[in-house]
């Protein structure tokens, strides 16, 4: 396998700044592009490259279609891009296979939707303190604003022990990738190609890359696709929702943690399936499969991370490698990061059951892949958005689904299978709601280079 090429690849798509805390997300519009072409070429020093650890901030960038197409790129290379990347998020269909229908539409998104204008360019801004990020997006809203429209300034709230707004501990579990990471196990070590394009993927072939024999010559090699989703949480909704149900308040928690798979402190149910441990060690928040349990007892199927990844053992094939492979097939690399304030500032559940305050708050849900059919879309359609996955008969996504539905199955159970009798939560509620979306290409540094350099 070809090693890594550090210099040339964006830091976001391997590395996630877990040191840089705060976080802005600039959506732009190009009105002139050979003056944003000249800002490219004279900044291009500034994008963070993942041969360097990023100190106090980082920035990265990366295009929609109509992005690239207005930086002139070549119409061959632009046609070798995937139909999902060209097409974007919001058409009927992809509408329809996400789950972004009814409250979700994106007729109704503040960004990223047929009513709202056209995004070109998504800027990243990370810092280690709050004054840095606002240094550094002033700074780059000064340069821009004479040859861009900015359209949206999203901000992030980083959350006490790197938690969510549920109040579940997030970013735990990621797959690992050859050549990047040390400490990788071989069920979890993904091939480059899954994450890179025109790198070898999991199937032993060059993932696809947009190119021609021009001046963008492997222009889409070491460039990955970036998912951005705006999903509002409806954190008094959820812990409403659990404080009415009959049980003691504890087991009001341990149904939340049910849900999630892991406890919130992100002790993952499958090996402590009673009781949150009080520390949880790194070392063994992902050392689990659900193999030994087969009917979801401790980790119930219908559960978020038992369905947004099934680690090899749910995909009923006989043969356990051929299991790994399957599911590794279907993995997303995730960088998202919560934004609004919180319900509660510790997250504390009890606390949050008797909360009443509806601020916005969710989760900007980013993720990163090199077929976004295959990986972001598949997890969301065929995993999170199936009410009948895994033997399951009307339970959406826990966390995610969008209930009730107006065909078909409500979805609105949440089944847990447990010894001697099985249970079911009734009428589950929507919790959370897409409030924009875009799909995003993240070029490599050479890629950059060729598109400042381009003026056809
Ligand atoms: C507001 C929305 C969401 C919330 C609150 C949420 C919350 C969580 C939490 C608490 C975890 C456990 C921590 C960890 O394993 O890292 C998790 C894991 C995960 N989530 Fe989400 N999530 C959300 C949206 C999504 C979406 C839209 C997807 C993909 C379509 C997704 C895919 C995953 C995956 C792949 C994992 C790791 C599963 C594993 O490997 O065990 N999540 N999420």
């Amino acid at each position: 396998m070809q090693p890594i090429d550090f210099p040339n690849i964006q830091s976001l798509v391997l590395y996630a700044y877990k040191d840089l805390h705060h976080a802005t997300y600039l959506m732009l519009h190009i009105e002139h592009p050979d003056l944003f072409k000249q800002w490219l070429c004279d900044n291009i020093e500034n994008i963070t490259t993942s041969n360097v650890q990023a100190e106090s901030t980082a920035l990265n960038i990366a295009f929609t279609a109509p992005g690239l197409d207005k930086l002139n790129l070549s119409q061959h290379a632009y046609q070798r891009f995937s139909r999902e990347f060209k097409e974007g998020i919001a058409t009927e269909k992809r509408s329809q296979l996400l789950g972004d229908e009814d409250s979700n539409s994106p007729e109704n998104w503040n960004w990223g939707g047929p009513t709202t204008p056209d995004i070109d360019v998504l800027l990243l801004c990370y810092a280690d303190s709050e004054s840095a990020l606002e240094t550094l997006v002033a700074h780059i809203t000064s340069e821009l604003e004479a040859y861009t429209t900015q359209l949206q300034q999203l901000n992030t709230q980083a959350l006490s022990d790197r938690k969510e707004h549920f109040g579940f501990k997030d970013g735990l579990s990621q797959p690992k990738i050859t050549g990047v990471h040390t400490d990788a196990t071989e069920n979890d070590t993904l091939a480059p190609g899954e994450f890179l394009l025109g790198r070898e993927s999991g199937y032993g072939t060059t993932t696809p890359f947009p190119h021609d024999n021009n001046n963008f010559k492997h222009f889409g090699k070491d460039g990955s696709y970036l998912v951005f989703r705006q999903l509002e949480q409806d954190v008094k909704g959820f812990w409403h929702y659990l404080d009415q149900q009959n049980v003691e308040e504890d087991n009001k928690v341990y149904l939340a943690t049910k849900m999630v798979g892991r406890w919130p402190n992100g002790a993952p149910i499958s090996l402590f399936p009673t009781k949150e441990p009080d520390h949880l060690n790194p070392s063994i928040a992902n050392d689990f499969n659900y193999s030994d349990d087969p009917q979801g007892n401790h980790c119930p199927m219908a559960s978020h991370i038992r369905r947004t990844n099934p680690r090899a053992t749910d995909l009923g094939l006989s043969n356990k490698k051929d299991n790994i492979a399957s599911v590794n097939h279907h993995r997303i690399m995730r960088r998202g990061r919560p934004y609004g304030k919180p319900l509660h500032k510790n997250l504390s559940p009890t606390a949050m059951m008797k909360a009443d305050d509806t601020e916005p708050r969710g989760l900007h849900f980013l993720c990163f892949n090199a077929d976004l059919a295959r990986q972001f879309e598949f997890i969301q359609q065929t995993w999170v958005n199936n009410e009948k996955f895994n033997g399951l008969y009307n339970d959406l996504d826990p966390l995610l689904g969008t209930r009730p539905k107006e065909h078909g199955p409500s979805g609105d159970d949440f089944t847990l299978p447990q010894n001697p009798i099985r249970r079911k939560l009734k009428n589950i509620p929507q919790f959370v709601t897409t409030k924009g979306g875009a799909y995003f290409f993240m070029p490599s540094m050479s890629a950059l280079k060729q598109l400042t350099n381009n003026n056809q």
